[in-house]
């Protein structure tokens, strides 16, 4: 725009063309002084509109709105313009040097990887893996195991019972003894399976308690199966397990489905068999509870106990966690805290 036809007008055309050598701060001041409501330059001009003459008025308001337009124009593109400098003195928007967050990825529970760890070292010793339900009735959970009617074991306080209508009660599985039943009636022998699950007690959570846990159960029936094989099977696994070196011993037990019965200690992976606080300073810890498979048990299942023999571990995979990783509460793991869990795992950041 270089004339308006007006001399009142045309004395701002300099200032319009002055505009985009502005700065920020003389841009703001100059808009007040140009278009301010009460003192702006044109804002006056465009008062003056409504004192004219209408002859005059015409010619003279559509001058004024088209400088007004012109000058409002002329801010804007100033402003965008300074905007536009002020991002790229800041540098580029996305900082490529900056280090890249890391990506959380998952990893298996540690019990979880110490079931995968025991299941996969008896699949070497051409073990199958079997599976049971978690709700069972009375006769898989006790009775076929040769718990006599009136054993403590069945006692409202370690078993939750889902039913006590008329007929047989069905509770949540104390063990996974009762997947040996299974397993067992479900064909004829040989059997050489493990058997991983939950298992469920009312009992109150401490340090190696949890009313839910999982268990590992196993059974191997054949002909001529005697208890050299368990011993010789289960110190296989145990040295596999926690290495080479580490002594195991049996001890003598009672469970009413084995006979013999016996425990398998392993030396305390803490303190190696020097006694601390975890082993109670006996230098050892108890891993499974294992013995001969009662012929009542294989009487019970079908199986001829006059031609077949066999033995049955059953161990938990959570103390054994915490034997491995060096973990003094049972809690601890059951948990979902996190920032515990990725230690075990070996996970950093995230
Ligand atoms: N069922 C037993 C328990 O939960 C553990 C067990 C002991 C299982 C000896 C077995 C066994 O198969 O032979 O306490």
């Amino acid at each position: 725009m270089d004339h308006t036809g007006y001399p009142e007008l045309d004395g701002l055309l300099p200032r319009l063309a002055a505009i985009p050598a502005l700065d920020r701060d003389a841009l703001e001041a100059e808009r007040i002084a140009v278009l301010g409501r009460k003192q702006g330059a044109l804002t006056a001009a465009l008062r003056a509109v409504a004192t004219l003459d209408p002859a005059q008025r015409k010619g003279f308001g559509a001058a004024s709105n088209a400088l007004k337009a012109a000058f409002e124009a002329a801010f804007l593109a100033r402003e965008a313009e300074l905007a536009a400098e002020r991002l790229e003195a800041l540098g580029p928007s996305v900082d490529l040097t900056m280090p890249g967050r890391a990506r959380w990825v998952g990893a298996l529970h540690p019990i979880t990887r110490v079931v995968d760890e025991i299941l996969a070292i008896f699949r070497e010793l051409g073990f199958a893996v079997a599976v049971g339900p978690e709700a069972e009735t009375e006769w898989f959970n006790f009775g076929a195991l040769n718990f006599p009617p009136d054993h403590p074991a069945m006692d409202m306080h370690d078993t939750l019972y889902l039913s006590q209508g008329p007929g047989e009660r069905i509770l949540l599985r104390t063990h996974t003894s009762p997947v040996q039943v299974r397993v067992m009636q479900a064909g004829p022998p040989p059997y050489r399976v493990v058997i991983p699950g939950m298992c469920y007690r009312n009992d109150t959570a401490d340090a190696s308690h949890t009313p839910a846990f999982l268990q590992i159960e196993g059974l191997a029936v054949d002909e001529g199966i005697g208890f050299v094989d368990l011993k010789a099977t289960l110190t296989h696994f145990a040295r596999r397990f926690f290495g080479s070196a580490t002594k195991v011993r049996f001890r003598p037990s009672y469970f009413p489905f084995t006979e013999p019965s016996a425990e398998l200690d392993v030396e305390c992976q803490i303190c190696h068999g020097k006694g601390c606080p975890a082993c109670k300073h006996t230098g050892w810890m108890e891993l499974l509870g294992c013995g001969m498979v009662h012929p009542a048990v294989l009487t019970n299942c079908g199986v001829d106990a006059e031609r077949f023999t066999g033995w049955a571990f059953g161990l938990g995979p959570g103390r054994t966690a915490m034997q491995r990783y060096d973990v003094p509460d049972l809690r601890l793991m059951s948990g979902a805290d996190m920032r515990f869990l990725r230690q075990l795992s070996g996970q950093e950041g995230g």
